[in-house]
């Protein structure tokens, strides 16, 4: 290993020297620790080999597999670990889609609310409590076919995802569908690593959101369904504790329906904390 380390010796970024080498360190130790075999390691090549085959623009198998091993989480919480009260940080995932349609705070992010409308409200405020005003609530998330608008051609581009701005007291709204459950897409060498290693490929129901103001630090995040039964096995290690909301059922009998909404529904609450950016340092 002494012979491969110092190969890198006149790298001259020093950071990648010192990733190279450490990723040399870690691998070899790996093949040490379990005598890989070379059948076992001709395996792992042809796995990476099929993990690159099926990743396209639209298909990112390689984030997939970071995401399944948990090591995009792992990034995540080194890089914005809870700290400062600020609301905590989770995977992007594969299915968001830049440029989403400005709505009105209020306003359907489907045209279908079907049988399980879910009326979503909240506030953007900084860490001391005081809203933020014109702060951009990017959301996303998947169809009751538990379908993204971008896995499936049946919905419009445009389906269950919209950019709102939070009024003057921070405030922001938006009606929907209750998110489903859904298994990450398992068709490839991902879902054959799952299916090999004993794990089921689903992830709780959630909405996405990238809120961001200016000034602040933004963040990407989820707000889980707490009665999804995937809570404590999302795929994706995607959970933190603090990111999952009840969604209060109302019945028309006992509630009054809000207008354009027949049948029962539901309500959550969001309340999203951001942090104030480190000023620029003076030079
Ligand atoms: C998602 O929540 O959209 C997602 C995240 C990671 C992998 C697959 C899907
Ligand atoms: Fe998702």
């Amino acid at each position: 290993m002494r012979q491969v380390l110092a190969s890198f010796d006149n790298c001259p970024d020093p950071r990648l020297r010192e990733l190279v080498a450490a990723l040399v360190r870690h691998l070899h130790e790996f093949a040490l620790e379990e005598s890989l075999t070379e059948a076992e390691w001709l395996a792992a090549i042809r796995f990476l080999t099929d993990v690159g085959h099926i990743t396209t623009d639209r298909r990112q198998e390689f984030i997939l597999l970071s995401d399944t091993l948990g090591l995009s989480m792992l990034v995540d919480l080194i890089h914005h670990g809870s700290g400062g009260g600020a609301t905590e940080s989770t995977v992007l995932g594969p299915f968001y889609v830049e440029g989403s349609p400005w709505r009105s705070n209020g306003d359907a992010i489907t045209d279908d609310l079907g049988a399980q409308p879910l009326l979503v409200s909240g506030h953007v405020r900084d860490t001391a409590g005081l809203p933020l005003p014109g702060a951009t609530v990017d959301v996303w998330q998947n169809a009751t076919n538990r379908l993204y608008a971008v896995q499936d051609g049946a919905q419009t581009p445009e389906n269950l995802r919209g950019r709102f701005r939070t009024d003057a007291d921070g405030a922001f709204a938006f009606r929907t569908v209750r998110p489903v459950d859904y298994p990450i897409p398992d068709d490839g060498p991902v879902g054959r690593m799952l299916h090999a290693t004993g794990r089921h490929p689903w992830r709780p129901a959630h909405i996405h959101f990238i809120i961001s103001a200016e000034g602040y630090v933004p963040v990407t995040t989820h707000v889980f369904d707490s009665e999804s039964p995937y809570l404590d096995s999302d795929a994706v290690f995607g959970v933190k504790q603090s990111l999952v909301r009840k969604f209060v059922a109302h019945d028309p009998a006992a509630d009054s329906a809000p207008a354009g909404i027949q049948g029962s529904w539901h309500t959550v609450d969001i309340d999203i904390v951001l942090q104030l950016e480190a000023p620029a340092l003076l030079s």
